[in-house]
């Protein structure tokens, strides 16, 4: 708590309230700058990767180290705790093992992901994306934020080279195991501390919608071609199509130009979906599609669909999780509609995550939190795990 206090006041938003804190700006640039003091005086040896990651090692870099981490950049408006609280934990965990005298056998690596969430650049996860080859750099490179910066232009503005950048065999090569602490995300848990089965599917789409611009006053309704009453029934269609446990969002929606007495002469509006399998959400996607298609004809209105990113179901590596339930004696395990860098880096090595209880089930949010016992606990079970891992 004292680390999460330390770095309060950093990306607070005014305006909406909690924290703003996005991959490579002024907020996570001073918060990466704050894990590297933090890292350098415990001893360990910082080194960002090629694609934007931080690294700090507890003994010699190289292949087959326990690596443990997570992010600190936030979504628009986040809480204190997504992404935080498992580089805290992670650093109070070090102390914890330190304090009992424990020198690991294999390496302890932690590591900060930039740009989980998406929030700038507009793809989650994006460091581990890179790092694994899931995303090109490419792509990567030429995404833009909402001021038309590139992410390969912020990139190298925070001192790394785009042209280095892309999938890193060395690193993932590093990764004997992958354990990232993260609070929960809804209110999956009653107990302190439980371990993560799996996670939804899911991914981002941007529907575009065209119609023409015109003057709020002067222009028949009989006249009109709105596309915002084509993106209306998107919102609508998404609610209607998330059943069974599938869940699609609307959090995102650009007029153009955006002025109240002007009919827009386009609407980006951004798709949240998620559900059990890939077949599911995939057709979650398509029902929602269908009907945002049907609505934009009626209006005289053209769509145009991009899918940003998409990622199958994730099932974390069920003999590891085992192992560190025993670990832990005996720990719930819960699947999560949250994506995660632990998410992306299941397909390559076997990776596990540590959850701390949420009382409330609010998340990406300001309202999120977690009790300080049950982080304290969060500290205990990752020291547990990595001492069990590394010793
Ligand atoms: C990231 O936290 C996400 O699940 O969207
Ligand atoms: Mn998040
Ligand atoms: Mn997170
Ligand atoms: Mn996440």
């Amino acid at each position: 708590m004292t680390d999460l206090a330390d770095i309060a006041s950093v990306g607070r938003d005014a305006r909406r309230g909690g924290y703003s804190r996005h991959g490579f700006d002024r907020a996570e640039i001073e918060l990466r700058q704050w894990f590297t003091e933090e890292a350098t005086r415990r001893g360990l040896d910082v080194q960002p990767d090629r694609n934007g990651n931080l690294w700090a090692w507890w003994g010699k870099p190289g292949p087959g180290a326990v690596v443990t981490g997570s992010h600190l950049d936030s979504v628009p408006g986040g809480g204190a705790f997504d992404g935080p609280l498992g580089v805290v934990s992670a650093l109070q965990a070090i102390d914890l093992l330190r304090a009992k005298n424990f020198s690991p056998v294999k390496s302890i690596a932690l590591v900060v992901f930039v740009e989980e969430e998406g929030g700038r650049f507009g793809v989650a996860c994006l460091g581990s994306r890179l790092m694994t080859g899931a995303i090109s750099p490419e792509a990567a490179c030429k995404l833009t934020d909402p001021d038309g910066v590139s992410f390969g232009e912020a990139a190298h503005k925070a001192g790394f080279d785009p042209l280095r950048m892309g999938r890193d065999d060395q690193a993932l090569r590093s990764i004997g195991q992958f354990v990232e602490l993260h609070v929960e995300q809804g209110r999956g848990l009653d107990v302190p501390v439980g371990l993560a089965s799996s996670i939804l599917a899911h991914g981002r789409w941007r529907f575009t919608f065209t119609g023409e611009g015109n003057h709020a006053g002067a222009t028949l309704i009989e006249d009109r071609r709105d596309p915002m009453l084509p993106a209306s029934q998107l919102v609508l269609a998404a609610r209607r199509a998330a059943t069974g446990g599938a869940r699609a969002t609307v959090g995102r929606i650009v007029p153009n130009p955006g002025g109240t007495n002007v009919i827009a002469s386009s609407v980006d509006v951004w798709l949240d979906a998620r559900a059990g399998d890939d077949a599911r959400t995939r057709e979650v996607v398509e029902a929602i599609s269908k009907a945002a298609y049907a609505a934009s004809v009626e209006e005289g209105c053209e769509v145009r669909v991009t899918e940003e990113s998409y990622g199958d179901t994730v099932h974390f590596d069920s003999a590891l999780r085992d192992e560190i339930s025993g670990v832990l004696g005996g720990v719930p395990a819960l699947p999560t509609g949250a994506g995660h860098d632990a998410g992306i880096l299941a397909g390559h090595v076997p990776t596990a995550m540590l959850f701390v209880r949420n009382p409330t089930g609010v998340s990406h949010a300001p309202a999120e939190h977690a009790e300080p016992d049950d982080c304290a606990a969060g500290v205990v079970a990752l020291a547990s795990t990595l001492e069990h891992l590394a010793g």
